[in-house]
């Protein structure tokens, strides 16, 4: 598959993406991975994404752009790939478009997921992820939490909060969201990309994505 998911913060994004993978071995290109796992290693990718990244700020398109140039040309895509919080501006979308031409890629659809603000401040306040960089489970204290120690079930590594998880920042990423990244359901439903799904259930949304897979 070859899809784009779009989402607010907490919409489930990288919990919907994770299941497709195991469906068709497609890869899962997240920003957020690529640029968390570059501030912890500190490159100088790493270093200039940070503060904006704490805030709950966007990482500047150029930046962006040059990362996702370079890793949609890796070989691991060519058998699909599921974009994940990538675009995220109208910018990026564009350049995408034109990037996408020129390597003779065609997407399936996007995947706009839909859920109540309430839930999505919910599910992020009580968010964990696993520190493995190469593990990342996403758990949820209430609805599929950790060991009871806090360790991973996959790698036992101990689960964190991310650094953008304060109220303050939790808020202005969804200020961010509905400011920058919202206007992109425009732009893909304009294209006759755009496909809404509900994503209160992770597991029957993945169910509503493979069924429209096998359709288009
Ligand atoms: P990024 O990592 O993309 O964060 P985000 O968009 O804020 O999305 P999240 O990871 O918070 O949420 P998600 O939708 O993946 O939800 P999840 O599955 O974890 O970006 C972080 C930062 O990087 C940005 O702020 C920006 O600075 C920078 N950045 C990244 N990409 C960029 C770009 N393209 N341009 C510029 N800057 C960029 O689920 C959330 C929680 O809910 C979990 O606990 C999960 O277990 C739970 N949950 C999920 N689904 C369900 C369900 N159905 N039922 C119950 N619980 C559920
Ligand atoms: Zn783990």
């Amino acid at each position: 598959m070859k899809i784009i998911l779009l989402g607010a913060p907490g919409a489930g994004k990288g919990t919907v993406a994770k299941l497709l993978t195991e469906y068709d071995g497609s890869v899962q290109i997240s920003t957020g991975d690529i640029l968390r796992a570059a501030v912890k290693e500190g490159t100088e990718l790493g270093r200039e994404a940070k503060g904006y990244m704490d805030r709950g700020d966007l990482v500047p398109d150029a930046l962006i752009m040059r990362m996702m140039e370079t890793r949609l040309q890796q070989p691991d895509c060519a058998n699909g790939f599921i974009l994940d919080g990538f675009p995220r501006t109208i910018p990026q979308a564009e350049a995408l478009k034109k990037l996408l031409e020129k390597l003779n890629i065609r997407l399936n659809f996007v995947v706009n997921l839909e859920v109540p603000r309430d839930v999505i401040l919910d599910r992020l306040t009580t968010r964990r992820t696993c520190s493995n960089p190469d593990c990342q489970e996403i758990y949820n204290i209430k609805s599929n939490p950790p060991l009871p120690d806090g360790r991973c079930k996959k790698c036992g590594s101990p689960t964190i909060q991310r650094d953008d998880e304060t109220e303050e920042a939790i808020l202005n990423r969804l200020e961010t969201y509905n400011e920058k990244t919202a206007p992109l359901i425009g732009f893909y439903e304009r294209e006759g990309l755009l496909k809404t799904f509900s994503s209160v259930s992770s597991a029957e949304t993945v169910e509503a994505v493979k069924k429209a897979l096998k359709e288009c």
